[in-house]
């Protein structure tokens, strides 16, 4: 009896679940659809809140507010990349000031981050310090919340992360509860039309992450193996045409949907290493962060191989290489092809600079999810490498 069943254990898969609550809609021109959805939610007033350039420069927020008709709309344009708590403070001010009933995140993964705590906490008599500190403790929402990202790298529009800065300590903070799932997500790559150059780069480092990340995490489990692969198809095939070319509808398109199952395999695996030294490289440093995250993840690549054997064909597969040697040079050389630095001098950090990005990115929690435990000799190791 005990031989029968240690075969049964043995034989199936460990327990895992995988959940996406987000309704997400997706194709060009979907955009169109916003009113049916925020009818659907019997809301009046719409908060859209977006970044402080982008949106109005190219119409959207306009748009927007034609296309939510009856509904009335005010907009809150405030929102800069990596967004502060005050920041996030004010936009719940406006949502009260305005009576507001539901709140639509336009942009890129920091306006989304943003919605997505004024839609869980506009009521609450909590501050939005104490909401970063986990565990989280709400019950429900304030407000539903709809996400329309515009560019292609956060997966923002799919995830139940929020992350915010926190300014004073030079620390960026993610705030991870069921609840920051939007309700809905309008994923029109009409919109991602509108990204530069740059951050359609620095965006797509962002998702390729996140897919890798996602397909090497030990919480990975075979729905979001398969997601994250399927991801890294779509990013690979399209990057370089899209950053050459970033009228090209297809290869937009693909790294839409490429950012989109990044975040979804992302949202239930979370994330490793390369993300948990970044965040300092982001607060202290300015580096844009799919940028921050990119940089270690090559040679995170070859330090988690011996880790996730069972795992790699299918990473060189998507690649077309053969060795994790030839992964780690493909990653590096998509870097350069796409104009983006791939050593920390480059950007301005020196070698006296590792310990305090060690000291604030390292933190066992954080890498905790790595495959291969992480020491802070490695890191140290990686840094010096990339320097
Ligand atoms: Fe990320």
């Amino acid at each position: 009896m005990i031989i029968l069943l240690s075969v049964i254990f043995m034989s199936g898969h460990t327990i895992w679940n995988f959940q996406i609550p987000t309704r997400i809609i997706f194709g060009e021109g979907c955009l169109d659809q916003i009113s049916k959805i925020t009818t659907e939610f019997g809301a009046k007033k719409a908060l859209i809140i977006t970044g402080r350039k982008a949106m109005r420069q190219h119409g959207v927020i306009d748009r927007m507010i034609n296309l939510l008709e009856p509904i009335e709309a005010h907009s809150f344009e405030e929102v800069e990349p990596n967004p502060s708590f005050e920041t996030i403070e004010n936009a719940i001010r406006v949502f009260k000031e305005q009576n507001c009933d539901i709140v639509i995140g336009l942009g890129g993964g920091s306006p989304l981050d943003v919605a997505k705590v004024v839609a869980a906490l506009s009521k609450k008599e909590k501050t939005i310090a104490e909401f970063f500190v986990p565990p989280i403790k709400i019950e429900s929402k304030d407000c539903p919340m709809i996400a329309v990202p515009s560019t292609s790298g956060t997966g923002s529009e799919a995830t139940p992360f929020s992350v915010a800065t926190d300014t004073e300590k030079e620390e960026k903070k993610v705030a991870t509860h069921r609840l920051l799932f939007p309700e809905t997500s309008l994923v029109d790559p009409l919109i991602y039309k509108t990204m530069p150059k740059d951050v359609i780069a620095q965006t797509g480092l962002d998702a390729i992450s996140h897919a890798i990340e996602a397909y090497w995490a030990k919480r990975a489990q075979p729905i979001t193996d398969t997601i994250a692969l399927d991801a890294l198809r779509h990013i690979f095939s399209n990057f370089r045409i899209a950053y050459q070319d970033s009228g090209n509808s297809i290869a937009l398109s693909e790294m839409a949907l490429g950012s989109l199952e990044g975040g979804m395999a992302l949202s239930n695996t979370f994330a490793t290493a390369s993300h948990a030294i970044s965040f300092p490289l982001t607060a202290k440093y300015n580096i844009p962060h799919g940028l921050a995250v990119a940089l270690t993840l090559p040679l995170f690549l070859e330090f988690n191989a011996p880790s996730i054997q069972n795992k790699i064909s299918g990473l060189l597969n998507v690649m077309n290489v053969k060795s994790i040697k030839e992964a780690s040079k493909f990653l590096t050389k998509l870097m350069k092809d796409i104009g983006q630095p791939t050593r920390l001098s480059e950007l301005g950090i020196g070698k006296d600079d590792i310990p305090w990005i060690i000291e604030n990115g390292f933190t066992p929690s954080r890498v905790a999810n790595n495959p291969r435990e992480v020491k802070a000799k490695d890191v140290e190791d990686i840094l010096m490498e990339i320097l």
